[in-house]
C-alpha cells in the first residue's frame, strides 16, 4: 500500500525516512525535507503533480493565451499598436529562426537589466552570489534609446535580467514611456521590500505583468532560497497590489505568483496556490529551480535542474541548437548585451558597454558574436569564433559532441 503524507507530516525530516534511499547529487539549498524514494508515487506527490505540471502543458498553454490577460496582451501587441510591422516581424522571425546567420528581423523579446542591484542573496543567483559584471544602474536615456528602437517589432520588453527591478526609480520611468510607446511590459520581482514609496509609480507607469517570485508559503522553507527575505512581507504587498488595483480599477498590473521549485519546498505547492490566489493574485506558476553550481564551475547552462516527478535534481542535457540567439537579446545597465538569460559574466558578454551612451540594438543583433553563433549553430560553423562563455556552455558542447560523432557524408 501507498504511503500517504499527511499534513501534519509534510515538512517533518523525519517523517519519510526509514527506507533505503538511493544516492542523488544534493545540489539544493539546505539538506532534503522529503526523500524521494519513499515519496515518490504517493497520493500527496501525485496532487502536487496535478497542480504543478499541467501548467507547463500545451493545455495549460491554449488556456494561458484564451485568458483574460492574454486575450489583451495579443490584442495589445498585434491589434492595438505598430500591429502591422510587429506582424511582419513575427513572421519573418518564424521564417527564419535556426536557419539565417544573418537575421532579416528584429528581436522579438527584448530584456532590459536597468540595474543589476539586489536586496536579496538567492544562492542559484549569480546576483545573489555577488558573482558577475561590476553592478550599476542604467541611466534613462539608454532606455529611452533601446525603447524607440524596439517598440514597433518586440513582443515584449521584460525589464528585468540580474537584479530587482522595482527598487529602481529609473525602471518606472522607463515603463511608463515603453507603455506609451505601445510595449507590453514586464517585470519579475522578488516583492520582498517595503512596497510603500513604489505603489504610485507602479500604478503610474502602466506596468502590465507583475512576476511575484516567492518560493514558498512559510519563512523557513521561503528564505532557503531567498535569503534575507521576508514571506509575510510578499504576500502582505500583494495584497496591498491587489487592493490599489481594484480600488482604481485598473485591468493592470497583472499580478502572477511564480513559485520556483527545488526539494526543500516541493511541499508547498498546494499551500503556495492557495495563499497566492486567496492575497489577490491572478495566476499562479510553477517552474523548476536550476541548481547554482554552474556559477560555481563557470559553466554557462550547465548544471542540475530540480524534476518534480522525480523528486531529484537531474543534470540537464541539452537537446538541439540553441534558440536564444534568434529570438532574444538581453541588454544590460550599461549597453552591454548578453544573448541569453545565462550569460552573467564580462566573457559571455556578445556586445560591450556603450561607453559613449550610445547604443544600436539592429546593429548588435547580427554583429560577429550573433552571426558566428547562428553559424555554428545552423551550419556547423566554428565554436572558436564564439565568445568565450559561449564556448563552456553545454549547448555548444553537445553540438560540438554531435558534429564529431556524426556519420560521413556519402561521397
Ligand atoms: C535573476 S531573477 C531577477 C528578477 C527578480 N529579482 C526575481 O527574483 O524575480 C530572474 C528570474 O530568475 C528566476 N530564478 C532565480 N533563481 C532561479 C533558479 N535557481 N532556478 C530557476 N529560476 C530562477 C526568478 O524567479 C526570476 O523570475
Ligand atoms: S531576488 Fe532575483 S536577482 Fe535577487 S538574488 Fe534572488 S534571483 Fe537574484
Amino acid at each position: 500500500m501507498e504511503q500517504i503524507l499527511e499534513p501534519s507530516e509534510r515538512g517533518s525530516p523525519t517523517a519519510a525516512r526509514g527506507s533505503a534511499v538511493k544516492e542523488s547529487p544534493r545540489i539544493g539549498y539546505g539538506p532534503a525535507l522529503h526523500e524521494p524514494e519513499t515519496v515518490r508515487g504517493t497520493q500527496f506527490h501525485r496532487r502536487m503533480l496535478d497542480i504543478a505540471l499541467p501548467r507547463t502543458s500545451w493545455r495549460f498553454s491554449l488556456r494561458d493565451k484564451l485568458s483574460r490577460r492574454g486575450m489583451h496582451k495579443l490584442f495589445h501587441i498585434f491589434v492595438r499598436h505598430h500591429g502591422a510591422r510587429r506582424i511582419a516581424n513575427f513572421v519573418r522571425y518564424l521564417r527564419q529562426r535556426e536557419r539565417v546567420v544573418e537575421a532579416g528581423y528584429m528581436p522579438p523579446l527584448v530584456a532590459l537589466d536597468l540595474s543589476n542591484r539586489c536586496n536579496l542573496k538567492c544562492p542559484g543567483c549569480a546576483t545573489g552570489l555577488g558573482l558577475g559584471r561590476v553592478r550599476g544602474s542604467a541611466g534613462f536615456d539608454l532606455a529611452r534609446q533601446v525603447i524607440d528602437q524596439v517598440s514597433g517589432t518586440a513582443l515584449q520588453l521584460g525589464f528585468f535580467h540580474w537584479g530587482e527591478p522595482l527598487l529602481n526609480r529609473t525602471a518606472y520611468q522607463a515603463i511608463e514611456y515603453a507603455v506609451e510607446q505601445g510595449l507590453w511590459t514586464v517585470v519579475s520581482t522578488n516583492l520582498s521590500f517595503p512596497i510603500d514609496r513604489w505603489l504610485h509609480a507602479i500604478f503610474q507607469s502602466g506596468l502590465h505583468d507583475i512576476v511575484i517570485s516567492c518560493d514558498g508559503t512559510t519563512q523557513d522553507v521561503y528564505e532557503r532560497y531567498r535569503k534575507g527575505g521576508d514571506v509575510e512581507l510578499v504576500f502582505k504587498n500583494l495584497k496591498r497590489l491587489r487592493a490599489m488595483r481594484d480600488e482604481l480599477g485598473q485591468r493592470t498590473p497583472y499580478l502572477r505568483a511564480k513559485m520556483i521549485v527545488f526539494e526543500h519546498n516541493w511541499h508547498q505547492i498546494e499551500e503556495f496556490r492557495e495563499r497566492a490566489l486567496a492575497a489577490g493574485a491572478d495566476e499562479v506558476t510553477y517552474a523548476f529551480g536550476y541548481g547554482g553550481e554552474s556559477y560555481q564551475t563557470g559553466t554557462n547552462g550547465g548544471g542540475h535542474y530540480f524534476d518534480l516527478t522525480r523528486l531529484e535534481w537531474v543534470r540537464k542535457s541539452p537537446a538541439g541548437a540553441c534558440t536564444e540567439v534568434w529570438k532574444e537579446i538581453f541588454v544590460g545597465h550599461d549597453g552591454a548585451a548578453f544573448s541569453c538569460c545565462l550569460g552573467y559574466r564580462d566573457e559571455d558578454l556578445f556586445a560591450g558597454p556603450a561607453d559613449d551612451g550610445q547604443i544600436d540594438v539592429a546593429a548588435i543583433w547580427n554583429n560577429g558574436h550573433y552571426r558566428a553563433s547562428r553559424r555554428f549553430f545552423a551550419e556547423g560553423g566554428p565554436s572558436t569564433d564564439l565568445p568565450k562563455g559561449c564556448q563552456d556552455c553545454e549547448f555548444v558542447t553537445a553540438q560540438v559532441e554531435l558534429q564529431s560523432t556524426a556519420p560521413a557524408e556519402p561521397q
